[in-house]
């Protein structure tokens, strides 16, 4: 059975904008992004938003429901009382462009800055072997759908605008972790992720993995060993010793 919902909007561009309240039409088995298009259709023809697969794999119609980072495609309306108002703003840590698009760009410069993968010598006979179970440790980060909620989550940089030159976000911690645990890599990436990305300053939170759509842990699987083999580094008194002796 169909019911009226009411939706909060938020509307606007870079120099500010407002909530605006809309009563639009649900029908079983819809979700926010269906009502979405339903507005745009009916009532706020230019209502600026951003999709492509409405089946949750390319990562474009991020958005915060009621306050939560969510893909729209994926959360059903049926989640919401019939009489709860859903409101929808653009993702908070990046800028608006329009509406409930934002510029994630900061996201495509952290890309950029990752080192690539560097692999080792092939054998002899020219193949790369690696062991299947290795293979398997860093798949689970490879289902990233670059949705960037991960990113829109962290305290570190959502609130702290300043932190975002020294912090790669969650997003980019994994992709150093899976890097680092690349059965053919052979590159350190230890001190750069603690230095140059930031790694010291995510405080294990874990909202990252809360709200990764693709359920990647990105906390537990990821950054914590990734911090695990950091501070081995850092604090075994042989390696400790050698780069001392090394120096001189
Ligand atoms: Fe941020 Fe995730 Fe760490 S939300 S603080 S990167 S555990
Ligand atoms: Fe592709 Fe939602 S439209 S993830």
């Amino acid at each position: 059975m169909g019911y009226d919902a009411t939706f909060r909007v938020w509307r606007g561009d870079a120099s500010g904008g407002d909530l605006q309240t809309f009563t639009v039409e649900v029908n079983e088995g819809e979700v926010v992004l269906d009502i979405v298009h339903r507005l745009q259709a009916t009532q706020a023809g230019d209502l600026a938003v951003r999709w492509n697969c409405k089946a949750g794999k390319c990562g474009s119609c991020s958005a915060e429901v009621n306050g939560r980072p969510r893909l729209m495609c994926l959360t059903r309306m049926s989640t919401f009382a019939e009489d709860e108002p859903v409101t929808l703003t653009p993702l908070r840590t990046f800028p608006v462009i329009r509406d409930l698009v934002t510029d994630v760009s900061y996201n495509y410069e952290k890309a950029a800055q990752i080192p690539a993968l560097v692999p080792r010598p092939r054998e002899a006979d020219g193949s790369h072997r690696m062991q299947q179970v290795d293979v398997e440790r860093s798949q689970e980060f490879r289902k990233c759908i670059e949705c960037w909620l991960c990113q829109d989550t962290c305290h570190v940089i959502r609130d702290h605008e300043e932190n975002k030159r020294s912090f790669a976000g969650p997003g980019f911690l994994i992709r150093l972790a899976e890097l680092d645990m690349h059965p053919l890599d052979v590159a350190d990436r230890r001190d750069a992720a603690q230095e140059e990305f930031g790694l010291g300053l995510c405080n294990i939170t874990k909202c990252c993995s809360e709200v990764c759509p693709e359920g990647i842990h990105l906390t537990d699987n990821g950054i914590i060993p990734l911090k695990e083999r950091v501070a081995d580094r850092r604090y075994d008194p042989l390696t400790w010793l050698g780069s001392k002796i090394g120096r001189r």
